[in-house]
């Protein structure tokens, strides 16, 4: 009898220990399936934002190249005068700046933040347009912030601020696929107590109900494989739920798309680690 409950005991024990190791293994599976959705996600915005710095590079390098011909032209007929030299070379010079300017912010875009940060509704709007400021006029596409600009929050900053670039991004292919006349994007918030609400509306047409219902999941597009991996805003739901500790939800209705975003006014956390 004893013998017969300590072989039972034992297989058990086995069965345990087996089922133990199926999890970690699963565990382990989903884990790398997730990293390598992080890394794709992130390859695909960088694309994207390679896509945003020739916007904003474009006008820079051909002023410089204006100005450097001018010069040439000006030796080659002997007619260059110091005084016009040296307003040309300043002129290069601040272009120069401008340019590494814009490589900064791109960079540091792309660190994601230990800590949460304060951050007010003016700056998200200056980093934004700073990021697709360019892009967006150069297709004729407002951009508009509606809100107290000095409301603040304290959040992952750049987490934030690539949840809106998927979105933004979004509607600025909806834009180009419906032709959109007057192409718009609001960005309003609205403060309730201790969270921050913001809409992200825009006028490219809206959103099918068979897409809405699988908006947030990953891998799904309704784009050309080249145009859309379909883990923008999976990523966004990930990385507003998990770790900036909020909410994502999208309606559509007359032609319009709206996102909302509820965050905590402040994350009350120590940092997390960098995905
Ligand atoms: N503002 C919008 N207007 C119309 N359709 C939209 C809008 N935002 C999202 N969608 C639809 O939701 C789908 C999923 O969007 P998501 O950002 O996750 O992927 P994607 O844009 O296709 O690819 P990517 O991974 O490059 O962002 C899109 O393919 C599109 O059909
Ligand atoms: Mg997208």
């Amino acid at each position: 009898m004893q013998s017969k409950r300590v072989k039972m005991l034992k297989n058990f024990a086995i069965q345990n220990q087996s089922l133990t190791h199926q999890v970690d293994v699963e565990k382990h599976k989903n884990e790398r399936a997730e990293r390598l959705m992080i890394e794709q996600s992130r390859l695909a915005i960088m694309g994207e934002m390679i896509g945003m710095i020739a916007h904003q590079w474009r006008q820079p390098i051909t002023v410089i190249g204006m100005l450097t011909n001018n010069a040439l032209l000006d030796i080659e007929l002997g007619e260059l005068k110091m005084d016009q030299l040296v307003e040309d070379l300043e002129s290069i010079d601040k272009q120069v700046h401008f340019l590494s300017r814009t490589i900064d912010d791109f960079r540091n875009f792309f660190r994601p933040n230990k800590l949460p940060q304060s951050i007010t509704l003016g700056e998200i709007e200056n980093e934004l347009m700073t990021i697709v400021g360019k892009s967006f006029e150069n297709n004729r596409i407002s951009l508009i912030f509606e809100g107290d600009k000095n409301t603040h929050l304290v959040t992952y900053k750049n987490e934030l601020l690539q949840v809106f670039l998927n979105i933004l991004n979004n509607s600025k292919d909806a834009f180009l696929e419906n032709r959109t006349i007057s192409p718009t994007v609001c960005i309003y918030l609205n403060e309730a107590e201790d969270k921050l609400h913001f809409l992200i509306t825009d006028n490219g047409g809206g959103i099918n109900a068979d897409v809405l219902t699988h908006i947030f999941e990953p891998y799904f597009s309704t784009k050309s494989e080249k145009n859309g991996t379909g883990l923008g805003l999976y990523m966004s739901a990930m990385i507003v739920e998990k770790h900036l500790h909020g909410s994502i939800g999208v309606c559509s209705e007359n032609s319009t798309s709206t996102f909302t975003i509820i965050v905590p006014k402040t994350i009350d956390e120590k940092g997390h680690d960098v995905y």
